[in-house]
């Protein structure tokens, strides 16, 4: 496959593709986000607005397959519903426009549940049927690919050949322990009077548990329906972001920009994919 990244973020697509093919480009308007893009997978994504990319400079890429993770604020349970109206969708709406009228062969597209049914899951799939273009979609959680996190996502996939879809994993989630820092940072305790004013809304999880709430973007700032909080011996503690980053089974040796800070880096895994589901979406895809 050769691959157009849309909304790249920290390259979670690129993680899952491995050897079923390349990145010939990325996009995303996040410096943070083309900073860890580009320190993990030596290429450095365009920093563009997509509601404005030229349709020429899509397709002058030559790429065959487009993988895209939109903004999901606007399908979220805890977002404002707002669907193509709200102006985060303008990039996505765009991209439809540029698909009806110079569609690659295959496309995988990752949101959130609520995405299933809304005016925009209409508009992709009719550009998608206007083709004569096959598609699917697919509901799938990492806690059913041995990982002790839940992320429930869809995924639609279309290809110009015939699809057919693909037994669900149902591994036995493994236990938090094995997700852990050899060395815990002390800085990651919440303070007791944090802990006291939380305490009942606080998702609390301990090593030997194998799951973990979802985790979004505001973890570093919120308490409260962000994700799970691990209880020791000693208190109450968030995840590291390389905890994080295990429970979405990004590589061991992922990295992040040193000077980006905590909450940045959260914020940028909040947005970030599942990996091994993903890579399931992708198998999806008929061989090139
Ligand atoms: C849901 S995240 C995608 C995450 C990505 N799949 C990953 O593995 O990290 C959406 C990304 O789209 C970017 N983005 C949002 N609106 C954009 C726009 N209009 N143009 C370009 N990038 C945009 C954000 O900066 C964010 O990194």
């Amino acid at each position: 496959m050769r691959v157009l990244e849309l909304f790249s973020g920290l390259g979670g697509w690129h993680c899952a593709l491995r050897h079923r093919g390349s990145v010939l480009a990325a996009y995303d308007v996040s410096e943070a986000a083309n900073a860890t893009y580009v320190l993990n997978h030596g290429l450095e994504p365009k920093a563009r607005e997509l509601a404005t990319l030229p349709m020429e400079e899509l397709a002058s890429l030559g790429a065959d397959t487009w993988l895209m993770s939109p903004p999901c604020q606007p399908f979220c349970r805890m977002g404002n519903h707002r669907d193509l109206e709200d102006r985060r969708s303008g990039a996505f709406h765009h991209l439809v426009e540029c698909f009806k009228q110079a569609p690659p062969e295959q496309l995988v597209l990752e949101n959130v549940n609520g995405f299933l049914g809304s005016d925009a899951h209409a508009l992709l799939s009719a550009a998608i049927r206007s083709h004569g273009m096959h598609h699917l979609e697919l509901q799938a959680c990492p806690s059913r690919f041995g990982l002790p996190n839940l992320r429930p996502r869809v995924f639609v996939v279309a290809s110009r050949k015939p699809l057919e879809r693909l037994p669900m994993p149902s591994l036995p989630a493994r236990a938090l322990a094995d997700f852990l820092d050899a060395i815990e940072d002390e800085a990651l305790y919440l303070r007791a009077e944090t802990h006291t004013r939380h305490y009942q809304g606080l998702d609390l999880v301990e090593a030997g548990d194998r799951r973990s709430a979802c985790f979004i973007g505001g973890y570093g700032r919120r308490f409260v329906g962000s994700g799970s909080f691990l209880k020791t011996e000693r208190g109450v503690r968030r995840f590291s972001p390389f905890e994080v980053a295990r429970l979405l089974g990004l590589p061991e040796g992922f990295r992040f920009p040193e000077a980006l800070s905590l909450e940045a880096r959260y914020r940028l895994l909040g947005n970030g994919l599942s990996i091994p589901v993903a890579a399931w979406a992708l198998d999806h895809l008929p061989s090139r």
